[in-house]
């Protein structure tokens, strides 16, 4: 775990000498100056922040992936006047350069690549030692461990804010089941989160996960991908960029057709089990990958996560399966070798392989997607004590607003109405 800052603005590293911990540390800066290049719109709004002050003392623990995106996204908070404390959301998706750096920064980090279950969630309890007044979440952990292991806390959190579908999911049932005790905002249903961030990162911060740990060659290859939500079209899509025949799993109707009718195959999994080179997970549910299907994979089938929690392979059913394992053939990839010689190659342990065994969505989409949640952020800040406990949809103006800045800093410039249109669109009475 990093420690706290030293002086001179160094960080040191748990159980590494001082100066390795320095290097370290530098390394995490040039790598977040490198990612903020692509992230003009949040840079803005941390400059903005820096002169508002909208986050004044406000208390925040946050627990997403610690990245060189998320160091971004904490500076501008910061320049806000929060005061942070930051979990990691995944147990493999720490860099933990971009951790020394950010502590070198003065935000309390909990995190480190590769810890074990009990330390991850040390991790959350650290941070939420804080004593949040707003949390920022990626995948309800840290709102769930609040729930059930913090209850002392709840009195002093106003709200906060999800960042992912799977989040949102248990969210909503938290709230179906009158359970959440505060407002959360769900930052991963705006437009200019959902269109580019799930489409454009997850699709292609997923293939980049597979090409590095495989260096596989996707061109002619079948991939199969399990679930067409925004996440899954995006990975479709760039399968098929790069020369790949793709087959969708689906349990929706609507969006097996949707699948269908943009061109690819539609098939359940016992089916595609068969014939895919290539296997993604994206559907926020567990067992997508079971027994079964393992039982009719070719050899050399290559199994890939991009789903939030490590629950769509059943790794269990392949463990029991496997003879032997053969860990870290390449890297993020170990080989289970069946009864019969075939060899299935598991990326990642089953986790998040975009973030695992890549570096995540590039700062380019998350510069729209933390932008949108910098802004919901202070929009909580303001209206937290009207809002009763319940998931609330980021305000129609947060969207445009990023998306207006987004196109600002490309310098593309759009239309607008004229006079008349506006009055057509508000006309009723107007007919062919
Ligand atoms: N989720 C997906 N990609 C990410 C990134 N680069 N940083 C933080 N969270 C992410």
């Amino acid at each position: 775990m990093t420690g706290p800052a030293a002086p001179g603005g160094a960080a040191t590293v748990e159980g590494e000498p001082q100066v390795e911990g320095t290097q370290i540390a530098q390394a995490g800066e040039r790598r977040i100056d490198w990612a903020a290049r692509a992230m003009p719109v949040l840079q803005a709004l941390g400059t903005r922040f820096a002169a508002e002050r909208p986050l004044d003392g406000v208390r925040i623990a946050a627990c997403l992936h610690v990245t060189a995106e998320t160091a971004v996204l904490m500076g501008a908070l910061k320049a806000g006047g929060a005061d942070i404390a930051l979990a990691a959301s995944n147990p493999l998706s720490t860099q933990d350069d971009v951790a020394a750096a950010l502590a070198g920064y003065g935000i309390a980090v909990h995190a480190k690549a590769g810890v074990d279950r009990d330390t991850y969630y040390r991790h959350i309890h650290a941070a939420l030692d804080i004593a949040p007044e707003i949390v920022l979440d990626d995948g309800c952990d840290l709102v769930n461990t609040l729930h059930t292991e913090r209850v002392e806390l709840l009195p002093g959190v106003s709200g906060g804010c999800e960042e992912t579908t799977t989040g949102i999911i248990r969210l909503r049932q938290m709230a179906a089941e009158q359970a959440l005790r505060f407002p959360m905002v769900a930052v991963n249903d705006t437009r200019t989160k959902r269109m580019f961030d799930n489409r454009y990162g997850t699709g292609q911060s997923t293939l980049d996960g597979i090409m590095r740990a495989t260096n596989t060659l996707l061109a002619g290859k079948t991939v199969v991908v399990a679930g067409f939500g925004y996440c899954g079209r995006g990975v479709a899509e760039r399968a098929k960029g790069l020369g790949a025949r793709v087959i969708v799993t689906e349990i929706d109707p609507v969006k097996a057709l949707d699948a269908l009718l943009q061109g690819y195959e539609v098939r359940p999994m016992s089916a595609a089990a068969e014939t895919g080179d290539v296997f993604v997970t994206v559907t926020g549910n567990r067992d997508v990958i079971r027994g079964e299907h393992l039982e009719r994979m070719k050899d050399g089938a290559i199994l890939a996560n991009a789903g939030h929690f490590d629950v769509e392979v059943d790794v269990r059913a392949l463990e029991s399966l496997a003879l032997t394992v053969n860990p870290a053939v390449r890297p993020s990839t170990d080989e289970y070798v069946l009864a019969d010689g075939r060899r299935l190659l598991l990326l990642a342990e089953g986790r998040l392989v975009n973030l695992t065994a890549a570096e995540g969505h590039p700062a380019a989409v998350m510069d729209m997607s933390f932008s949108a949640q910098a802004l919901a952020i202070t929009w909580l800040a303001r209206e937290r004590a009207t809002l009763a406990p319940g998931v609330y949809d980021v305000p129609a103006e947060i969207d445009a607003e990023v998306a207006r800045l987004k196109l600002a800093a490309a310098s593309v410039e759009i239309d607008t109405l004229t006079a008349t249109q506006e009055d057509y669109l508000h006309s009723w009475r107007a007919g062919s």
